[in-house]
């Protein structure tokens, strides 16, 4: 392999293109796969046939990315060898899958980490996400957390094209939050009681699809802790890193609670953390909140 195969941010953007060339196939399958199986995945939800299907293509399409070395995926116990080198990418192949019987949005989410898995947010070198909505969309960035620059594509006939870069809105109008409200500790519920004055709701229940809407209007999406599960339901290595990196590299801040997502240290592959990713301002009043 060159010096180029195996640069980890050349990698990461020969990734992204295989999950853009694979997406189009992901959608196109998911009209007939819309039941259930009778399993679970390692985080223990319910799997469908849809959520199957598109790991099996995303593994496939990572499999011929040369200089890519392991593939991890919410849906696997452990992470794949690829054979390729030391670049890892860890894959929500359907995030918001639930949402297929209700014909509502899901994505592709994928984490291109320079390392073993788990790694650390600071090892990204890389972060998209596709977005099945009426249009297929995907925003990625490339390169390390603290320069990525992040862009968004239209996604078609296996190719993205740049429709150019994604920086949040500086006047935020949306937030939306995940979990049963009377699950929601009291110093969160209290910080939703203030920005609910000045936000205006806009929830889907699929992570990608409302954190698109942060992206497009401002705001803030969370995922908090709750009183039932102190670590959210989101997983660091599929969803709050990558989602941190795009939102950071598009002018916003993510939060752990404590600070940056990216700085939470990685103890399992399918460790859970609470997401909460938006305006810097909105972010800041919420670890003030936390605290
Ligand atoms: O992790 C999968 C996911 O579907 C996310 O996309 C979404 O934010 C969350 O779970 C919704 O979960 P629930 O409907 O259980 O609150």
């Amino acid at each position: 392999m060159s010096d180029r195969d195996r640069d980890p941010v050349a990698v990461a953007e020969r990734v992204l293109d295989a999950v853009a060339e694979v997406a189009p196939e992901i959608r196109e399958g998911l009209p007939g796969r819309r039941r259930y199986l009778d399993d679970e995945n390692p985080s223990g939800e319910d799997v469908l046939a849809a959520d199957v299907y598109a790991d099996e293509l995303v593994e496939s399409a990572l499999s011929n990315v040369p200089g890519a070395g392991a593939y991890a995926s919410e849906e696997r116990e452990s992470a794949v060898d690829l054979g390729g080198g030391d670049v890892s990418v860890a894959v929500d192949p359907l995030d918001g899958s639930s949402n297929l019987a209700s014909n509502n949005p899901m994505g592709t989410v994928v984490a291109v980490y320079d390392g073993d898995l788990p790694a650390s947010g600071r090892d990204l070198v890389g972060a998209g996400f596709v977005l099945y909505g009426p249009v297929t969309t995907m925003v990625a960035g490339t390169g390390s957390p603290e320069d990525a620059t992040v862009r968004e594509y239209l996604v078609a006939d296996g190719d993205r094209e740049d429709l150019g870069p994604v920086s949040l809105p500086t006047d935020p109008t949306v937030y939306g939050f995940g979990g049963r409200v009377p699950d929601w500790p009291a110093d969160f519920a209290a910080y939703v009681d203030a920005i609910e004055d000045e936000l205006k709701l806009r929830y889907g229940g699929a992570m990608i699809a409302d954190v698109s809407q942060v992206l497009t209007y401002g705001g803030v999406f969370a995922y908090p802790a709750l009183e039932s599960a102190p670590d959210g339901k989101l997983r660091l290595q599929f969803e709050g890193n990558p989602v941190a990196y795009l939102v950071e590299g598009a002018g916003g801040r993510s939060s752990d609670g404590d600070g940056s997502l990216l700085d939470v240290p990685a103890t399992e592959l399918h460790q859970r953390v609470p997401v909460h990713v938006g305006n810097p301002a909105l972010i800041e009043r919420l670890e003030a909140a936390l605290s």
